[in-house]
């Protein structure tokens, strides 16, 4: 427990870092710091791009921007992780292959435009401490505040779903990746003490609230998520492969979300091999989500930490997403007394696990853990405890003072 304090208060960020940054970089106070957090997702993974249902929570660790707006069309901004800077002009927006970590802001940029807001230039500085490449969706968080700040600074209108919706498309149509809505959802409309069970196709959402006397573990594998770019599209193929055959027999079948178990079951033996597999985890998947928000609500966590598991074996056998270090680090959590369920968590390959752990059980949990993970890899991994937060805002004066 001892470690996990440390590493967290280690990397740290607060809106004092921005703001101090930005003071020093442009010499003078900025006009607004927003904040988007990461996320990590209980359960519903890879149902987002099947229009189905997926249960994320926003986390306290997030993406922090201090900016103003400029008088001209240039935009100025400073990543404090990177102790770089990148210039562009809003005239005349283009990806960056030098500075990758800046495109997801020019998209966001780009997007805007697009869609006829006037943009002012604005001077930022930008820093975050959601670890980058974990599976814990900085990008959505970059992408979330970085499109608030400049609302903020422009005042135009923009609801909380569109502003979200954008941020997708900056990613998929700027960045080059095709994820779908739940990172940038969560990053935007999650809820302090809540998950969001979001339904991927209407866009409806619903704040469900967490027991107080369970904890949201993430473990992270320090195992950076490798192919996932290409694995990711694959899997979004076989997917549609598998809607394309199901349609034959279900006509009104438009995506694996419309699939309820019993056809699925009728119908598998139409779908060949590995589209068979994916198919199967995204059916029961969607299905489990729908579980466990039952099972929440009933307060019966040990019924939502079994689907949990199953997620995840489901995630390993028929989507084949994990990889040993994610099977090694939720096998290890399986073994602890008071771990009501644990699963790889984000789109898999690396990254981090989340575990829904018994208050009491959290010491034990950080011990055991990492003790085993170390033994098996000879990697030192990073355990975090997670609260719920809210998704995008932007602090006040009194909140940037201390
Ligand atoms: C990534 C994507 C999300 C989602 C998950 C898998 O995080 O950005 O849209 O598809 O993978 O559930």
């Amino acid at each position: 427990m001892e470690s996990m304090k440390r590493e967290k208060s280690n990397v740290k960020r607060e809106a004092s870092d921005v703001r101090q940054g930005f003071v020093e970089i442009f010499g003078e106070e900025p006009v607004a710091v927003v904040r988007a957090p990461g996320r990590v997702n209980l359960i519903g993974e890879h149902t987002d791009y099947n229009d189905g249902y997926v249960l994320p929570v926003a986390i306290d660790r997030n993406v922090w921007v201090a900016a103003s707006p400029r008088w001209d069309r240039q935009v100025v901004i400073h990543a404090l992780d990177f102790n770089e800077s990148v210039i562009f002009s809003l005239d005349h927006i283009e990806r960056d292959e030098a500075r990758p970590w800046s495109n997801y802001q020019r998209g966001v940029a780009y997007f805007l435009e697009e869609q006829g807001f006037d943009l002012p230039g604005l001077n930022a500085v930008i820093a975050g401490d959601v670890p980058i490449g974990s599976g814990l969706s900085s990008s959505a968080a970059v992408e979330v505040s970085m499109a608030y700040a400049w609302q903020v600074l422009a005042g135009f209108e923009l609801s909380r779903v569109d502003l979200a919706l954008l941020c997708q498309r900056a990613e998929n149509d700027f960045v080059g990746m095709k994820c779908g809505i739940m990172d940038q959802f969560v990053a935007a409309l999650g809820r302090r003490g809540h998950a969001l069970l979001i339904d991927c196709r209407s866009l409806e959402y619903q704040l469900i609230p967490l027991p107080a006397e369970a904890v949201i573990v993430v473990a992270d594998t320090m195992k950076r998520r490798g192919l996932v770019d290409s694995e990711y599209n694959t899997r979004r193929r076989e997917c549609e492969e598998g809607v394309r055959i199901l349609q034959q027999y279900l006509p009104e079948v438009r995506a694996l979300r419309d699939v309820s178990v019993n056809q699925f079951v009728e119908h598998e033996e139409k779908l060949r091999g590995k589209v068979r597999q994916r198919c199967r985890h995204v059916v029961y998947e969607n299905e489990r989500v729908l579980e466990s928000v039952a099972a929440l609500r009933a307060g019966n966590l040990a019924v939502f930490g079994r689907l949990m598991n199953e997620s995840h074996i489901s995630l390993r056998e028929d989507y084949e997403v994990s990889c040993p270090e994610l099977d090694i680090m939720v096998e290890a959590a399986w073994k602890v007394e008071g771990v009501y369920g644990s699963r790889m968590t984000g789109a898999g390959f690396g990254g981090c696990t989340v575990s829904l752990v018994a208050e009491e059980a959290i010491e034990d949990f950080g011990v055991k853990v990492a003790a085993a993970y170390q033994k098996a890899t000879g990697i030192v991994p990073k355990i975090y405890v997670c609260r719920a937060e809210d998704g995008v805002s932007k602090l006040s004066g009194q909140l940037l003072a201390c």
